[in-house]
């Protein structure tokens, strides 16, 4: 979901499919209603904003709508993660100005993490836009959109140590019906060298787990059969209940999800390899629900470079994690992010991330260059000296590398039979079902018999490539 460096975007076939800019709702605008149009970028949790971000301007009596042209309000929820993330959302700046010009009365506004960036900035030098919110601010912009309308400047960017918005019920966007994300806690106290995140979304904070769970259980009355559990660190996940003073680990959290219904998938994302426990994997293990999937990002194989990104972890210890995931959950699928060219990367260090990606033998991985972000440690500490070129040729050994391990492991999967949860139609063709294994392994196969998405069916691989398995269901 990170995929944005700019010149390589066709090497970087086994990323994710890419979400961003998408466009939420079917609904189209209802006569009498005010309505709102907004896009998403970045990561997950961005998009899980958005839903709150829904529900807050629903009970303000904005409704959504997929066509900006229509929009009495115009919102887009914003990156900063790479320079490129914040470069695609000034882009997105100057379409929606166009309907601005055309329609004055339009207020457009700016949400996430580059309105908590750039603050006062976008308003002040811009004027690209009439609001200003920021990640822990959503609750204010109905009283920001009423200053907007007289004309004040209309911003909120304070950062919060509490706010989880735990009692908003998200409005699901885009939503397949099937698959849903929550998420647990905000905000990020790691403070990786490269990273905007922590000045962005301030301190970490975990939801009340009750919240949590209320939420699962809506969610599986409504139908749908996954969630994807959301925080940039969640085995840092810890909530105290005020009443009792039990303390709530992200092990017992995932168990307490998993027993919310044995038919709903838990996914998580993402694990820090400095917090992940012995116990989360014991717990993954027991729950057979609880996929065998774990996103660990390593970010560069060699300890120098790990020190220097603040990750505290080296690169022994990060196998160490791996030979646990492995021996815990024999088939565990493991996925990584990797940063290539950061400050005084040498060609021998470059090596060490190749080799540990063979070492981990990641099924899937989002990759990118280093892009220095204003503010950040690693911008104030260190000199941002490799080369464009060469960040850019080690991206695309380590995208050849990841092409290489992925084929292989889907070739191994040939003749497996694999228990897939369907998510609909495949991109491709409205006679095949797309939908993943335990893995996180997308599956395609054609439709056979009386099926719905939100069913489980067995399939058998009969062919793969780098990115899909493709079969029949038996
Ligand atoms: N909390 C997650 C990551 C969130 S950001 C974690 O700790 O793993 C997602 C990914 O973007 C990071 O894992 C990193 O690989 C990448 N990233 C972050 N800052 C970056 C930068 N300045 N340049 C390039 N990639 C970056
Ligand atoms: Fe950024 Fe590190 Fe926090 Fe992840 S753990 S969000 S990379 S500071
Ligand atoms: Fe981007 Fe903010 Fe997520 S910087 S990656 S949207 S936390």
């Amino acid at each position: 979901m990170y995929n944005d460096n700019p010149t390589i975007a066709d090497l970087e076939k086994t990323v994710d499919e890419s979400k961003q800019g998408e466009v939420f709702f079917d609904g189209g605008k209802i006569p009498g209603q005010k309505s709102f149009y907004i896009e998403s970028y970045g990561c997950q949790m961005n998009f899980s904003d958005s839903e709150i971000v829904a529900s807050i301007l629903a009970e303000s009596g904005y409704g959504p709508t997929r066509n900006m042209e229509v929009a009495d309000l115009i919102l887009i929820n914003t990156c900063s993660i790479r320079e490129k993330a914040e470069y695609n959302v000034r882009r997105r700046l100057g379409v929606f100005n166009r309907v601005k010009r055309e329609r004055p009365e339009v207020m457009i506004g700016i949400l996430g993490c580059m309105a908590e960036r750039l603050k006062s900035k976008l308003l002040e030098e811009e004027k690209l836009v009439d609001l200003v919110v920021g990640p822990d601010a959503y609750r204010d912009i109905p009283n920001l959109i009423s200053s907007a309308e007289e004309g004040d400047q209309s911003i909120n960017v304070l950062l919060s140590r509490e706010e989880t918005y735990a009692d908003i019920s998200p409005m699901r966007l885009g939503t397949n019906g099937v698959s849903a994300f929550i998420s647990i806690m905000r905000g990020c106290d790691n403070m990786c060298s490269f990273c905007v995140v922590p000045f962005t979304r301030g301190r970490e904070r975990s939801r009340n787990a009750f919240s949590i769970i209320a939420e699962a259980t809506e969610l599986v009355k409504n139908g749908y059969k996954e969630v994807t559990l959301l925080g940039q660190n969640v085995d840092s996940y810890k909530w105290e209940n005020p009443e009792t003073k039990e303390k709530v680990t992200f092990a017992q959290l995932l168990e307490m999800v998993a027993l919310v219904s044995p038919e709903m998938r838990v996914r998580f994302s993402t694990s820090h390899p400095k917090d992940i426990t012995d116990e989360v994997l014991y717990t993954i293990a027991k729950y057979e629900n609880i996929c065998n999937y774990i996103h660990l990002p390593v970010q560069s194989g060699n300890s120098r470079i790990l020190k220097k990104m603040n990750r505290t972890y080296t690169r022994e210890w990060y196998k160490e994690r791996v030979d646990s995931i492995y021996r815990i959950i024999p088939d565990c699928a493991i996925s990584a992010d990797i940063i290539t060219g950061f400050c005084s990367e040498t060609e021998e260090d470059h090596q060490e991330t190749l080799s540990i990606m063979e070492y981990t033998n990641y099924t899937m991985s989002y990759m990118f260059f280093y892009s220095e972000r204003p503010g950040t440690l690693a911008a104030k500490k260190y000199e941002d000296d490799i080369p464009l070129e060469l960040k850019k040729r080690r991206l695309a050994e380590v995208i050849e590398m990841q092409n290489k391990l992925s084929f292989d492991s889907n070739k191994l999967d040939i003749g497996k039979t694999f228990k897939v949860l369907i998510e609909g139609n495949s991109k491709k063709s409205d006679q095949h079902w797309k939908g993943k294994n335990d893995q996180f392994k997308m599956l395609i196969f054609p439709k056979t018999g009386d099926h719905k998405a939100g069913d489980y069916v067995m399939v058998r691989v009969d062919e793969v490539n780098q990115a899909t398995l493709k079969g029949e269901m038996v």
